[in-house]
Order: C-alpha cells, then structure tokens, then sequence
C-alpha cells in the first residue's frame, strides 16, 4: 500500500492549497516541498535563484525528496519543477501515488502572479514554453485530477476519491 501522496503540476496549479485538504480527509501528514527548502536553506527560494543558481535549488529539492521518502502517511505537495528533473522523479514516485493537478495554461497564468516569488515565472513566455516542456513529465504520474475549475475542496474530493479507488483508506486516523 503507498505510504505517501505526492501531488504535481505545474506553478499554480493548487498543489499547496489542495495538499492540505487532502491529508486532512486522510489524516495524514501534509508537507510542502519548497516551504521545506527555504526552512533548509535559510533564506527564500527567490534568493536560492538570484544567489546560488537554479542547479543549487535542483539539488535541495531533491534532498528534500530524498528526506520526505522515508515519512509514511505523508501528503506532499512538489514545487511545479519537481516531477520534471528524472532523480527526483524516481524519489517522489518511491512508495506514492502521485497526482498530477492538471491545469489549462491560462488559468495558470492568471493566478501565478509575476511579483518574483517565483523566478520562473516572472517572465511570461518562459512560463507558457516550460509548460509545454514538462506536461509530457507530469503525464508520467499514477493519477490525472483536473484543477482548472472548481473549488480547492472540491479538487481535494475528486483527489481522495481517486485515492480511495486505489485503495487509500480515508480519515483512518483522523482525529
Ligand atoms: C518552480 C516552482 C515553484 C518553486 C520554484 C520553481 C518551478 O513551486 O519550486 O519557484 O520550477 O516550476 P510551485 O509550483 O509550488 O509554485
């Protein structure tokens, strides 16, 4: 039986919304990669960018994975680049289902702001070209839950229904 979720997709698809919703149902640990990295690295993933690169953020998340891989009843959200680096694919598929949040690429854009939060997305048309680059990764995920529309809850049921078909049992031990 998987012992961990791990929920994918791209930036703005409400992976760190969704993700606590779900491990609530489940009564499972939530945890949220880049929050994670940032406490790791002392300083905020903006500044892990600017300052040490982008193959230094890589090589945290997939320490972060790695860390994460070794915790049962966890619920995990993965940053947006995750699922799409091979290594830290094949960690994150270790003992979970993954799901993969699909979103269509304007309602990404509409609610990913380009306020340098996310290196990634400041400049548009990186953006949209980066989608396109990772969807086939994301395709490689055990579960495909649509996300452009509908409420955080709403998407967090459809998920443990799905879940639940693949014999998660819910609120277990939710207290
Ligand atoms: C990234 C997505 C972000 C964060 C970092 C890089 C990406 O996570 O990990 O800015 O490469 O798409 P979210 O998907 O949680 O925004």
């Amino acid at each position: 039986m998987p012992e961990r979720v791990v929920l994918v997709g791209f930036m703005g698809a409400g992976k760190s919304t969704v993700g606590p919703l779900v491990a609530r149902a489940l009564g499972w640990d939530f945890l949220d990669m880049d929050d994670r990295i940032e406490e790791r690295a002392g300083r905020s993933i903006a500044d892990v960018f600017r300052d040490q690169g982008e193959p230094a953020f890589r090589a945290l998340e997939l320490e972060v994975a790695e860390e994460a891989a070794s915790r049962p009843r966890l619920v995990m959200a993965a940053g947006g680049g995750a699922f799409a680096q091979p290594a830290t694919r094949e960690v994150l598929k270790r003992g979970a289902v993954t799901v993969w949040l699909r979103c269509d690429a304007a309602t990404l854009e509409a609610r990913v702001p380009a306020d340098g939060l996310r290196p990634l997305a400041t400049n548009r048309a990186i953006m949209r070209s980066l989608l396109t680059e990772r969807e086939p990764s994301y395709q490689l995920a055990d579960v495909v839950v649509e996300a452009s529309e509908g409420t955080a809850e709403s998407v967090a049921r459809r998920v443990v229904e799905r879940l639940a078909a693949r014999g998660i049992e819910v609120g277990k031990s939710a207290g």
